[in-house]
């Protein structure tokens, strides 16, 4: 099948379009490398031995995608463009808004005027509500979001819901990633965050590496076994296949499907620490820190119904994931700018 992806220069993405390429199908790719580097496909290249056709461009551009679906017969897309930092959307939500919704809503536009009615879209555990208890299940509660981010995945969701409730030739599937880790084994792609990372795997292999002095452990007070917070890790290709399984079911299915995406078993930070120390015999030095606002004790997902229904659950295990980042970490130290 050939896929508009949307976002596909990213970190997600270009692991997916490697997994599509794996599987058969030609990803077509749109991005505005806003928190990318084309180097990225070129590096998809290099794995697969197939060249990727690349847009750059705003997905909020329509008559962009209109002159893509003019030149592509294409059967589906996958929509992962969108800004993702949850600080830096309470600093500039209005963008974060903007940014993530109105792209989604210009890219269902075309896609019905052009007849194609099939789209996956990169939601996150993000929109699962903080009351409910663990592990967490589709069915769950989601909203109170505790950040812009957070809502335009919520909204996101909601949107998408909407246009296959309205029109039933609609197949839609929501896709709630839990903690993406890991890179490909090759080392050749992988995430490179731009200045200090907010999240835990960059920062852990940057301190490893020695661009980072010490790991801050956000709290070692939470209601967990050592203390610090517990979370779903999944090995980004991992993640990817899950994109490629879900493809099947939209193909057989109309109306809406949500998934969590995890591999249902939480590591605390100090876990993670340790696992990555012993899977690569490199340190991390670390201080306790105070807790970081807004943080849970534990999030992981009950990952059945993608079993049950994707056909599909996580084989990388916590060794794999923290081998495969240093790998990336070690053979590319500033990403894709070596
Ligand atoms: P990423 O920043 O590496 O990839 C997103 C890509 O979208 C980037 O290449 C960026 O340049 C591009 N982009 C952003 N806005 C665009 C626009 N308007 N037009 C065209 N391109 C645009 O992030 P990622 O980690 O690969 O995440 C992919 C998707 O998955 C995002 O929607 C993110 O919110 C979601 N997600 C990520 C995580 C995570 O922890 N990484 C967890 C849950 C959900
Ligand atoms: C994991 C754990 C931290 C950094 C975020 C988004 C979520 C989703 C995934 C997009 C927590 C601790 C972290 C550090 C630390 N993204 N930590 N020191 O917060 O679970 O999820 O990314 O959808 O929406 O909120 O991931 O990697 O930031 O934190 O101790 O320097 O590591 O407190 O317990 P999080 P994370």
């Amino acid at each position: 099948m050939i896929v508009l992806v949307t976002g596909g220069a990213g970190y997600i993405g270009s692991h997916t379009c490697v997994e599509l390429i794996n599987a058969g199908h030609t990803p077509i790719v749109i991005d505005n490398l806003r928190n990318s580097n084309p180097k990225s496909l070129e590096r998809v290249k290099d794995i697969t031995g197939q060249a990727v056709t690349f847009y750059e461009g705003d997905v909020r551009d329509e008559a962009l995608l209109e002159k893509i679906f003019d030149a592509h017969e294409i059967d589906c897309a996958i929509h992962f463009a969108g800004l993702k930092a949850v600080g830096e959307s309470c600093a500039i939500p209005l963008e974060y808004y903007q940014n993530n919704l109105c792209s989604t809503m210009t890219l269902c536009k075309v896609m019905a005027q052009r007849g194609v009615k099939r789209i996956i879209f990169s939601s996150s555990a993000t929109v699962y509500s903080a009351e409910n208890e663990m592990p967490l299940r589709e069915s769950s509660k989601t909203g109170n979001c505790t950040n812009p981010y957070g809502w335009t995945k919520y909204m996101g969701e909601q949107i998408l819901r909407d246009i296959a409730k309205a029109d039933p030739e609609w197949s839609v599937v929501l896709l709630r990633y839990f903690n993406p880790v890991g890179a490909h084994e090759s080392g050749k792609i992988g995430e490179h965050p731009n200045g200090i990372p907010n999240n835990l795997m960059p920062y852990i292999s940057q301190t490893a590496i020695g661009k980072r002095e010490k790991l801050s452990v956000f709290g070692n007070d939470y209601a967990t076994h050592d203390g610090t917070g517990v979370r779903d890790y999944i090995h980004v290709v991992d993640l990817a296949r899950g994109h490629v399984a879900a493809m099947d079911y939209l193909c057989s299915h109309k109306g809406e499907g949500v998934f969590n995406l995890g591999t249902g078993t939480g590591y605390s930070v100090l876990d993670m620490v340790k696992a990555f120390e012993t899977a690569n015999g490199v340190k991390v030095p670390f201080v306790i820190a105070p807790r970081r606002p807004g943080d849970l004790d534990t999030c992981y997902a009950d990952p059945a119904k993608s079993a049950q229904i994707l056909h599909w659950q996580a084989t990388h295990d916590q060794n794999d994931m923290c081998r495969d980042s240093w790998n990336w970490q070690s053979q590319n130290p500033n990403g894709y700018d070596d």
